[in-house]
């Protein structure tokens, strides 16, 4: 590990194959997180797991994200993952999808420190891997409330605390607040990354000063070149968006099921576009299109008239 650590965040339908592959190509992170598991789905062999189990390109350096609302079912899947190389295995305790919490997952287990601590308690027994654990602030903002359940998190033995400082109601509104992640640290022993808000690599390594880690999310599916930049990697000098956009467009039919491109496509160009000035336009443009190849087009056209969007600063 680097002195400054930099982590790809767990995103639903970002954080696969290949936009990890993007990462790396660009000289990669420090870990790559998975997008959330279903621990039931992984147990009962559901048809997509081989794809979410995929660690490529950096199998010692990913982390599997699990998320459930059963005890049973996330102890199961944890000690599944042990055949499978990982830096370690990740709960979600921190999505506040109503079809999760409704199930008891996500950011529900912070409403009792009893509960998420006797199921940290069964997980661990059952895995070998470095336990961490991905929250928010809690269903209220109060600190110590968020401190107390942290601290039971580290008795029961969990060995990282990953915190996105906002409440479970606020999914991204208001600013993340970062005051929490440093006054956490002082309050446990285990290390601490941040994570919210983070919009460019000097950020990042603003950051990195406050915390043991950064978590970086929605800036690494704009600009996956961010970690290479916020870690001093050489870089073009002009960074080509076009190129960017049909690599990994490649990487989507070689690295994902076909009934996946459509969704994970256009999430990933929902951020991606933010790097043009005409956004909108693009994102309206392969909104429409089912077929990847469409996109390509989509895209390849949209260059060929504005040649002056092509290329964007390494710097950027
Ligand atoms: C599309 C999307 C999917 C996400 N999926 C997950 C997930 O599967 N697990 C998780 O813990 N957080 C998930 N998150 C939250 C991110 O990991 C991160 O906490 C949040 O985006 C704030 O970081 P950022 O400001 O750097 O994007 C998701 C966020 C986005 C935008």
């Amino acid at each position: 590990m680097t002195e400054k650590t930099f982590l790809l965040a767990p995103m639903a339908e970002i954080s696969h194959r290949a936009v990890r592959e993007l990462v790396a190509g660009f000289g990669g992170c420090d870990e790559y997180f998975s997008e959330m598991i279903s621990a039931g789905a992984l147990m009962s062999g559901g048809q997509y797991e081989s794809w979410y189990l995929d660690n490529a390109p950096a199998p010692e350096k990913f982390v599997y994200q699990l998320v459930s609302g059963n005890v049973e079912h996330l102890a199961r899947a944890a000690s599944f993952l042990e055949q499978y190389e990982c830096a370690g295995v990740d709960i979600n305790m921190g999505c506040s999808a109503p079809s999760i919490v409704r199930a008891g997952g996500g950011v529900q287990w912070m409403s009792s420190i009893d509960k998420a601590g006797g199921m940290i308690a069964h997980v661990r027994k059952g895995t070998s891997r470095r336990l961490s654990v991905k929250l928010r602030i809690g269903f209220f903002d109060d600190f110590d409330y968020l401190a107390s359940f942290c601290k039971r998190l580290e008795a029961e033995g969990v060995e990282r605390i990953t915190l996105h400082p906002r409440t479970a109601k606020e999914k991204f509104k208001r600013g993340a607040r970062w005051e929490y992640v440093k006054m956490l640290r002082n309050h446990i022993r285990i290390p601490v990354a941040g994570n919210g808000d983070i919009l460019s690599a000097e950020e990042m390594n603003r950051r990195s000063f406050e915390c043991d880690a950064v978590m970086i999310g929605r800036l690494a599916a704009q600009k996956p070149w961010s970690f290479a930049l916020a870690r001093g990697l050489p870089l073009p000098g002009m960074i080509d968006l076009e190129a960017v956009a049909v690599t990994f467009l490649d990487m989507l039919v070689k690295y994902q099921p076909p009934e996946f491109h459509k969704s994970r496509a256009q999430r990933f160009f929902a951020y991606f576009c933010s790097n043009l000035k005409w956004a909108n336009h693009v994102r309206t443009l392969l909104g429409r299109e089912t077929e990847l190849t469409a996109m390509r087009h989509v895209l390849e056209r949209f260059f060929r008239e504005n040649p002056e969007e092509r290329y964007v600063s390494g710097g950027r």
